[in-house]
């Protein structure tokens, strides 16, 4: 499904709306360039969630961890990933994917290791607060957006 958000604080409410409904073993991977709202979307995941809303962009810790009593998200950012070794290295494998929630920005950079159920998420710019949001989720969510 396609979205079309006009603010930060939109993009938010959309992800939160997506947050409530997932549940543990998601693996969020996110498409669009700098500055696409990939962070603030995950914000908005993070708050659903009911993990807070402070969440910060990933991009030298490469991970960042929000931890709730029953489930945690995971927050990757693949931008400086490329080999297995780099993936490896940022500890990819040896978190508990199955029992959490993860997104991962970049996910271009590490699409090959994805699972198959991944919910795809793709943000493109129209312009400099529009956003086009489309969420492949394998029909999952279809009747929340209605
Ligand atoms: N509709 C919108 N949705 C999301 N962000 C928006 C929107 N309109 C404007 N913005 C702005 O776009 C920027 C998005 O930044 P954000 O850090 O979320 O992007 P990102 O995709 O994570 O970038 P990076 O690849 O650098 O990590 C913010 O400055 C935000 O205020
Ligand atoms: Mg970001």
């Amino acid at each position: 499904m396609k979205i079309v958000t006009h603010s930060p604080a939109e993009t938010i409410e959309a992800a939160k709306k997506l947050g409530s409904m997932l549940r543990a073993g998601d693996m969020i991977a996110y498409k669009g360039g700098l500055g696409a709202g990939k962070t603030t979307f995950t914000r908005g995941l993070a708050i659903g969630l009911g993990l807070g809303d402070n969440v910060s962009s990933p991009t030298f810790a490469l991970v960042n961890e929000y931890r709730g009593d029953k489930i945690t998200l995971y927050h990757f950012d693949m931008y400086r990933i490329s080999t297995e070794e780099g993936l490896e290295s940022t500890g990819f494998y040896d978190y508990d994917f199955e029992n959490n929630v993860a997104a991962v920005e970049w996910s271009e950079n590490i699409a090959e290791f994805l699972p198959k159920d991944t919910i795809h998420i793709t943000i493109a710019s129209l312009g400099e607060n529009d956003r086009e949001i489309t969420i492949e989720d394998g029909g999952r969510f279809a009747a929340a957006w209605d």
